[in-house]
């Protein structure tokens, strides 16, 4: 062992190989110093569920919340004084846009930094998210997510909250598609997504979507197979017992999930899940809130001493919005407001964690929400979706801004400069190539990645980002897109399609929980519905072509980028499909002997796993 009393000799000693990653080794001899490599910084990413851009303060939300002093009210900070305080310190994006403006799509885009028709997470019918835990569509196992390669590159890798992306695809147990099988080495939370039926309100969210069609199909089934029955056994037309009998099946199926829509949901949807196994089936939702922040700041707690990718993905704030006590009637904006602070409140803590344990400077922060806030939602007068502040339309709505415009904030003390605000266009699947790259990873090359990594952008390297088209679907269906023109700096959007608002001027899709993509429920535009968005982010002015010198020149650019981005789509399976969409008995994820599905955790299990 050689010490080094002086500068002079550990030069000599060393001479010109003694480099960082001598100091670096050194420094990993005690444990307590080796925090992780300033290189592979950690990663905690959190995303809000149907958060509106316009609910924050830092993007322009004005509300101010009661904080109490000394015993007395005064209203003074805004009412999510944490995430404005990532802001702050770092970048802030206004920008940022959703691959798509409903959950499972826009989530599969994310998570694998694609469009979500390329992994077949978008949908050609009128059910654009994956209905149950016990359908077989999901995010495919071919799919390579962040968090899979960032485990191979010795990361740590957990998801607390929702996934969304499906759990199996023969049997009950496979879980082909859960999180565990796409790279991440720790999972809690919920296979589904919350919905009113989690609650047992009497407004159930899923039913309302599924019941005309279910109920419509199970009829027609019922009276084919009974028509060919007849037929065969009176000898009028020629069919196989076979097909009678698939038929037949069919129709079960479908009745069997118009059936478990009332009433099952509960049972069959809102369950919790630590790795493969069931812990709460019906969820606990009043226990929901802490048992996740508990989970999530655990998990930092167990891995601060290497590299640790964090996937915080918020069940705040979808409907039903389950409040603690402590936060219900807090607000100035009702239920919604009460579960927005509580949701800036979770993200505090997780930062405080961070502080707390010196990860500040080596963490990278990212504060997102799927998309925008939901119109549609409400009880009475009282509004329960989001604010998308100026910006048109929200949830469901995949060509309008405010279903795919959301708030972007990104911290890394000390490598990106603070209180930067960028208005360049970015995209959630940015972050996909970003993270990877950090993390010392390279990005799939047998597949086509649309995000482009954000770091010389964030860090001011260069001015513009890197997407000079962003496709903007609703389902498979091209209903706008946007182009940066760099010379000019203006943003164009043209409108291919747009869904009929009812009535126009609530700008909410009445007809059903979710805008359709297709058919009647849409206005088609030919010529384009064209917005200079640089000059009308609210999309309020089309400009007609007589009006605009450029509009030929504009349409023909995009139309021919459009021509391109067709030709990078390749056909793959359809993860939404009616029959991979649809409730299958036997993919049903039960913890006891099914059908009798429920328990709950008792004891603190939690503890076992510290
Ligand atoms: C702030 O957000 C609430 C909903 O969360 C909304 O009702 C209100 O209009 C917003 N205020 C501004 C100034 O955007
Ligand atoms: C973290 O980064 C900030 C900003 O560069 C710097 O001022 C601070 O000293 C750093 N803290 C540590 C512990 O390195
Ligand atoms: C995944 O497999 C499907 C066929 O099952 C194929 O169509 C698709 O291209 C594959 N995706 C990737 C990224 O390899």
């Amino acid at each position: 062992m050689y010490l080094f009393h002086t500068r002079e000799n550990y030069k000599v000693y060393h001479g010109k190989q003694w480099s960082c990653l001598n100091i670096w080794l050194i420094l990993c001899l005690f444990p307590r110093t080796c925090v992780s490599n300033p290189s592979k910084p950690n990663f905690l990413l959190i995303l809000a569920d149907d958060l509106g851009i316009g609910d924050l303060g830092c993007y322009g939300n004005d509300t101010i919340r009661n904080v109490r002093i000394h015993g007395k009210f005064i209203s003074k900070e805004s009412r999510t004084p944490n995430i404005d305080g990532l802001a702050k310190e770092g970048v802030r994006l206004t920008q940022h846009i959703a691959a798509a403006a409903v959950c499972t799509p826009s989530r599969a885009s994310f998570l694998t930094g694609r469009y979500p028709i390329r992994s077949g997470m978008a949908s050609s019918t009128q059910r654009q998210i994956l209905f149950w835990n016990g359908c077989s569509g999901g995010l495919p196992p071919n799919e390579t997510t962040f968090a899979r390669i960032l485990h191979q590159q010795g990361y740590s890798t957990a998801l607390v909250g929702k996934w969304h992306m499906g759990v199996n695809c023969k049997t009950r147990r496979d879980h082909c598609h859960h999180p565990l099988n796409h790279g991440f080495d720790y999972f809690y939370g919920m296979p589904f997504t919350l919905v009113n039926e989690c609650q047992g309100t009497d407004d159930p969210e899923l039913a309302k979507s599924l019941q005309d069609t279910y109920w419509l199909h199970t009829q027609m089934i019922i009276l084919a197979v009974f028509t060919l029955v007849f037929g065969k056994l009176a000898n009028l037309f020629p069919v196989k017992w076979k097909i009678i009998i698939c038929l037949a099946i069919c129709g079960l199926l479908h009745f069997l999930s118009w059936f478990s829509s009332y009433g099952f949901t509960k049972y069959w949807n809102c369950i919790l899940m630590r790795n493969h196994d069931i812990t709460e089936q019906p969820m606990n939702l009043d226990k929901t809130t802490p048992k996740m922040l508990k989970e999530a700041i655990m998990f930092i707690e167990r891995n601060k001493h290497r590299p640790f990718l964090l996937f915080v993905s918020l069940l705040h704030v979808h409907t039903p919005l389950i409040t603690t006590v402590k936060f219900q009637g807090r607000s100035r904006h009702g239920l919604y407001g009460d579960n927005v602070e509580e949701m800036d409140w979770m993200v505090g803590r997780l930062l405080e964690v961070i502080d707390k344990e010196s990860l500040k400077n080596t963490t990278f922060i990212y504060f997102a929400s799927d998309h925008g806030g939901s119109l549609e939602a409400h009880r009475g007068n009282s509004q329960l979706g989001g604010w998308n502040g100026i910006y048109k339309g929200g949830k469901g709505m995949g060509g309008w801004e405010g279903g795919i415009r959301v708030p972007g904030i990104v911290r890394w003390p000390g490598v990106l400069p603070a209180g930067t605000v960028i208005d360049e266009p970015t995209s959630l699947m940015d972050i996909y190539p970003t993270v990877v790259h950090l993390a010392g990873g390279s990005v799939p090359q047998d597949r086509v990645i649309d995000g482009h990594t954000l770091l010389p952008l964030l860090s001011g390297a260069v001015q513009h980002s890197g997407h000079e088209f962003m496709f903007h679907y609703c389902g498979v269906f091209l209903h706008a897109v946007r182009w940066h023109q760099k010379e000019s700096g203006n943003i164009w959007k043209a409108h291919y399609a747009t869904p009929v608002f009812q009535p126009e001027t609530s700008g909410a899709c009445f007809r059903r929980g979710i805008c359709p993509c297709f058919g009647d429920d849409v206005t088609h535009h030919d010529p384009p519905l064209l917005f200079n968005l640089s000059q009308d982010p609210s999309e309020g002015n089309p400009l007609s072509a007589d009006a605009e010198p450029l509009f030929g020149t504009v349409m023909r650019r995009i139309g021919k980028a459009v021509e391109e981005h067709h030709k990078t789509l390749s056909p793959v399976p359809q993860q939404l499909s009616p029959y991979n969409n649809i409730w299958k008995p036997w993919l049903q994820p039960c913890c006891g002997m099914f059908p009798f599905c429920w328990c709950h955790e008792e004891n603190n299990k939690e503890d076992s796993i510290v």
